[in-house]
């Protein structure tokens, strides 16, 4: 077989996690503090694929250059390739035809979180040699996914999205190709959506009688385009952080698998892990709960937050409730306000979701 080949989808609008998908690509958010996007790109190295061609949006894609560079931190070479409107998968696929080529390879969509990484699905596709390779996993609301229907090992039949979906067996997003793909992506109309749906070209495939094959996810698998799946990812890979405490601690209590970073000093506080306090962060007379993710130069001061993530920067002071499954963008500040009248004040930005008490 032909060398395989990455291409991780990093373009969309992210509009379910607006606002922070303003002013920053949905694939950065991190999760443990990492984007969420570096996870995709271990996977497929760790599979032994180094070549990969990471789709960009014009509006997020300078963004995505920056903080992934040329790949060498991760051991890969990245090629970025503009996609100058959110067409759909399939088009993302012809939008990235001139770099793969005829070869086989793994598409992978960078919002995604798959537990145990794609090895055994590479190792699977190597060996059986079917045209297309689709991971499916049981989900509550296949409705929001593709949809399959297999017959024992075959797939025989896919669906985007269905009101009234056949199975419960949804497309994760993760898929492995043969350059017959490309053929498939060009044969099919846009959906009602308006986008060329790769669940329609894998159908195309299996239309024309090409061997598709099911591999069923046997992890967790995560979709984190809304909060709470963020906050669920934060939580599954949080679980798997091992303590280390490079920062400063003082006169606190770091309880479990705690990470604090080199820089990050921790006073007079609390740390209940699974948690991790980015470098240069600042955590004092605090309570940090499980399930945290504080990023880096964060301030938690005289607050106390658990089952967030707070991006680098951005502080909580002065509060007198808890705060949990949070999201804080860059630099947000949330602090008591002083003086009278005692009232909330806020500069908020559009589609903000705040929730009082
Ligand atoms: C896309 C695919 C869908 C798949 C899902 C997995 O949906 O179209 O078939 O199940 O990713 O995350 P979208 O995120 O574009 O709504």
């Amino acid at each position: 077989m032909e060398e395989l080949k990455g291409l991780i989808l990093s373009g969309g609008k992210g509009t379910r996690l607006q606002p922070i998908t303003f002013t920053s690509a949905k694939q950065l958010v991190p999760v443990a503090n990492r984007p969420v996007l570096f996870y995709g790109i271990e996977a497929m190295v760790a599979a032994g694929i180094t070549e990969i061609g990471i789709i960009i949006a014009p509006q997020t894609g300078a963004e995505i250059r920056e903080v992934v560079g040329d790949g060498s931190q991760f051991g890969a070479q990245v090629t970025f390739i503009e996609q100058d409107e959110p067409a759909g998968l399939a088009h993302a696929v012809l939008t990235a035809e001139p770099f793969l080529g005829d070869n086989p390879f793994v598409m992978y969509l960078g919002d995604n979180l798959l537990q145990g990484g794609i090895n055994d699905l590479v190792e699977a596709f190597r060996t059986g040699n079917p045209d297309a390779l689709i991971l499916l996993t049981q989900v509550a609301d296949p409705e929001n996914y593709g949809v399959a229907e297999l017959d024992g090992e075959r797939v025989v039949s896919l669906q985007e999205k269905p009101p009234e979906p056949k199975t419960d067996l949804a497309l994760v997003g993760v898929y492995m190709f043969t350059a017959a793909i490309h053929e498939a992506a060009r044969a099919i109309e846009p959906s009602a959506r308006g986008e060329l749906e790769i669940t329609d070209a894998i159908q195309f495939l299996v239309d024309q009688n090409h061997r598709v094959e099911p591999h069923i996810v046997k992890g967790w698998w995560k979709d984190t385009g809304r909060l709470e799946d963020m906050l669920e990812a934060n939580r599954l890979v949080l679980d798997t952080a091992e303590r280390r405490i490079d920062g400063e601690v003082i006169d606190s209590t770091c309880e479990g698998r705690v990470v604090i970073e080199s820089g990050a000093v921790v006073e007079r506080s609390t740390v209940r892990g699974p948690a991790v306090i980015g470098a240069g962060a600042r955590v004092i007379d605090a309570h940090v709960g499980p399930y945290s993710a504080i990023g880096d130069r964060c301030v938690v001061e005289r607050a106390e937050v658990e089952n967030s993530i707070l991006l680098e920067g951005s502080s909580l002071t002065d509060l007198r409730v808890r705060v949990e499954a949070s999201l804080l963008g860059r630099n947000a500040k949330i602090s008591r306000s002083e003086g009278q009248p005692s009232a909330y004040r806020f500069l908020v930005g559009d589609e903000s979701d705040i929730g009082v008490i």
